[in-house]
């Protein structure tokens, strides 16, 4: 298992070590929302951490933050289009529905556990064949 940690917000750290580790994902997309997601629910300082890792037949990212975290009436909407808890004018609601379908393109899924008033775990699991497959990093 690769663990990154990101202070300061340093993306193009993130992103440089994604795709070191990870080189032929096309989901970069959803996994960019995820990380927006992710500073955006820090709301002075905290910590994001980036595991990447595989398991058999898969591979995986995690996203974890130290956040305001997800109220659990709240964890079964995040992934519908156009449900937002960000003020109108902040969020549109799209980028986990996004997220969401580009996996499930790629045969994916995606685990969330959150903790209110401590943060949030993302995790992406993704074939490796898909993994192998035609994407661009
Ligand atoms: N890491 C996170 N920590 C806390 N809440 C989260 C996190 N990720 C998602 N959420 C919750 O899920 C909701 C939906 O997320 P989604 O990315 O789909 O939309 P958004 O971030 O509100 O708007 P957009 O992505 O269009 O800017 C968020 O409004 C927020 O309530
Ligand atoms: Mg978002």
């Amino acid at each position: 298992m690769e663990r990154t940690q990101v202070q300061g917000g340093n993306y193009q750290g993130i992103r440089r070590h994604l795709r070191h580790r990870m080189p032929a994902v096309s989901t970069k997309p959803g996994v960019h929302e995820l990380l927006v997601n992710a500073a955006q629910s820090i709301e002075n300082s905290g910590r994001i951490t980036i595991r990447t890792g595989e398991e058999g037949e898969r591979v995986w990212v995690e996203i974890e933050d130290t956040g305001h975290g997800i109220k659990p009436e709240h964890l079964s909407r995040i992934f519908d289009p156009f449900f937002t808890t960000k003020p109108i004018g902040k969020g549109t609601g799209l980028g986990l529905s996004l997220s969401y379908g580009i996996v499930q393109k790629h045969d994916g899924r995606i685990e969330v556990k959150s903790d209110v008033g401590k943060g949030t775990v993302f995790k992406v699991l993704l074939p490796k064949r898909a993994a192998s497959g035609s994407g661009k990093s």
